[in-house]
């Protein structure tokens, strides 16, 4: 790589035409005036070492990792953070001058920078949190939700044993709920997330008992497509101040962007607009 070369940046998954993220970071290049290249790339497993040891030596300042890599990659980094390593996946990694990968998880962080931005009379303290499901997207939030000091999450997945599995990775202040009987913890909880893929397009619609949500709560979504799930158009009818999925895909690529192009994007309307086309 010359000096005056334009950084290098992209994600790496498999398939990876569903991506999101090359729209997001182009956004950012483009209407920042930033000189860099973000480009996606489909990379089958058995070829992810050898395209961790190449990408750095052709220019790559670092990369995101989608499906189904994020969690292969954490063997592969040199240095993993400790949320990463508890995650148990990573979707940033950081090629550094001195050859080693440095690999984090920003969907924590995501999520709560959207709850900040669209909720932001939400205080952690105020009660607990109910999470539905228990995949690797519930890893990061639980974690989030711990790190800002939410009293209490209540965790809930149609496999028992999964939940079962996050409250031994993380504690005391994780109590496993039944899924037939989420309701009357979803009717206490000041905080309700769904991390399962219920309520996508071309998948079921959740099938909990939605009557419980009142005024008070906050109710948001890892779903983005569509924007507005049942689950959010129910909270939104029952008085609820909802937070729709996209936001915490657009906040998660911020610190990645920033690291590797030099300056701190912002997530705004016109970014939402280009995400969704
Ligand atoms: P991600 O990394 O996006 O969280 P994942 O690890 O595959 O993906 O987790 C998907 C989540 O959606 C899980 O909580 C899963 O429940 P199971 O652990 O029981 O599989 C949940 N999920 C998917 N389809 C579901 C369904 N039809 N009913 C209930 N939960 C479902």
């Amino acid at each position: 790589m010359t000096l005056d070369a334009a950084p290098l940046a992209g994600v790496i998954g498999h398939p990876i035409a569903h991506s999101r993220s090359p729209q997001v970071h182009g956004h950012w290049l483009r209407t920042m005036g930033l000189r860099g290249h973000y480009i996606p790339m489909d990379i089958h497993h058995d070829d992810l070492a050898d395209a961790l040891k190449m990408l750095p030596k052709m220019g790559f300042v670092g990369i995101n990792v989608t499906i189904p890599h994020k969690e292969a990659v954490l063997k592969l980094a040199d240095i993993v953070t400790d949320r990463a390593s508890l995650i148990g996946a990573a979707n940033t990694l950081i090629f550094r001058p001195d050859g080693k990968i440095h690999a984090d998880n920003t969907d924590g962080y995501g999520f709560l920078e959207n709850l900040k931005q669209y909720a932001p009379n939400w205080d952690p303290a105020s009660g607990p949190a109910m999470v539905l499901g228990a995949g690797g997207a519930s890893r990061a939030i639980v974690f989030a939700l711990l790190e800002v000091g939410v009293p209490e999450i209540f965790i809930t997945n149609r496999t028992r044993i999964r939940a079962e599995q996050l409250q031994s990775d993380f504690g005391k202040k994780l109590k496993v709920i039944d899924w037939h009987l989420a309701s009357s913890s979803m009717a206490e909880a000041a905080l309700v997330v769904n991390t399962t893929s219920l309520g996508m397009v071309n998948h079921p619609e959740l099938n909990l008992n939605l009557d419980v949500l009142h005024p008070g709560q906050v109710v948001t979504d890892i779903v983005y497509n569509p924007l507005e799930t049942t689950l959010l158009r129910r909270a939104r009818e029952a008085g609820c101040v909802t937070v729709d999925g996209l936001g915490m895909l657009l906040h998660q690529a911020v610190p990645g962007f920033e690291r590797w192009f030099g300056a701190r994007p912002e997530v705004t309307e016109a970014l939402r607009i280009e995400a969704l086309k």
